[in-house]
């Protein structure tokens, strides 16, 4: 099975918790995006549901499909919210922001009274920390800032490489919300609690993106079929 087949098989599994009238919040990046595309097939056939968007892209995505979309100060709880994650371990503890969303991201799953997190099962490790850590940071004071992850990260036993996402021609990937991305390459963090409490304490850093005690299920796609964590 491909992994965009292994996406969609998760993303049509996490429509079956949809239910008529639910207020329901969309991941972004692209298992999140095979679960709008077969919610928009839903809705075309019937099914009402009010969604709220992580990103402009997603935004954008559903609009497309005739998915009815509020804003999160309009509809403040939302029943569902349904993303991607770039790991996630046994506890269900993750790592987002990937695409760069992992603000709004946290925001709306946490605004949420369930989140399940779709994708496939090479996703899922037993430590997390192989795929660089996010963290969404102001453009101002940046070299004060990465200096003070740097030390933090240190203290609580991870490694510091710390990269500014680019985009092509020199340019700074800014998210949504006109900020940057830092892709932090802490190695292994054996201690994902003590790492998003040590974030939580730089003023320049608007968010990281550890999702801790945050997700409720995770629907995993592999090619023995789907698995659920945490149900
Ligand atoms: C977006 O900012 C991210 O948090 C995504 O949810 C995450 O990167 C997973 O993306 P994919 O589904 O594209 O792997």
């Amino acid at each position: 099975m491909s992994q965009d087949a292994l996406k969609v098989a998760a993303a049509e599994r996490a429509l079956t918790y949809v239910e008529p009238g639910m207020r329901v919040g969309l991941g972004t990046g692209s298992t999140a995006a095979k679960f709008v595309d077969a919610l928009g097939k839903k809705v075309a056939t019937g099914l009402d549901v009010l969604c709220v968007a992580t990103s402009e892209a997603t935004q954008s995505q559903a609009e497309k499909l005739g998915i009815r979309m509020s804003t999160l100060d309009e509809t403040p709880f939302l029943d569902l919210t349904v993303d991607g994650a770039d790991e996630l371990d046994g506890e269900l503890r993750l790592i987002k922001g990937g695409g760069g969303a992992l603000l709004r991201e946290k925001i709306v799953a946490t605004a949420s009274g369930r989140m399940i997190v779709i994708a496939d099962a090479s996703k899922k490790v037993d430590l997390l920390g192989a795929f660089p850590l996010p963290l969404e940071v102001v453009p101002f004071g940046l070299t004060a800032t990465r200096n003070m992850i740097t030390a933090l990260a240190a203290d609580v036993g991870c490694e510091g490489d710390i990269k500014v996402r680019m985009l092509g021609g020199g340019k700074p990937f800014l998210t949504d919300s006109g900020n940057l991305i830092l892709d932090c390459h802490f190695g292994r963090i054996e201690e994902p609690e003590d790492l998003d409490e040590a974030l939580k304490l730089i003023p320049g850093v608007v968010e990281n993106g550890l999702f801790i005690g945050i997700a409720d299920l995770a629907v995993l796609a592999g090619a023995d079929g789907v698995t659920l964590l945490g149900a």
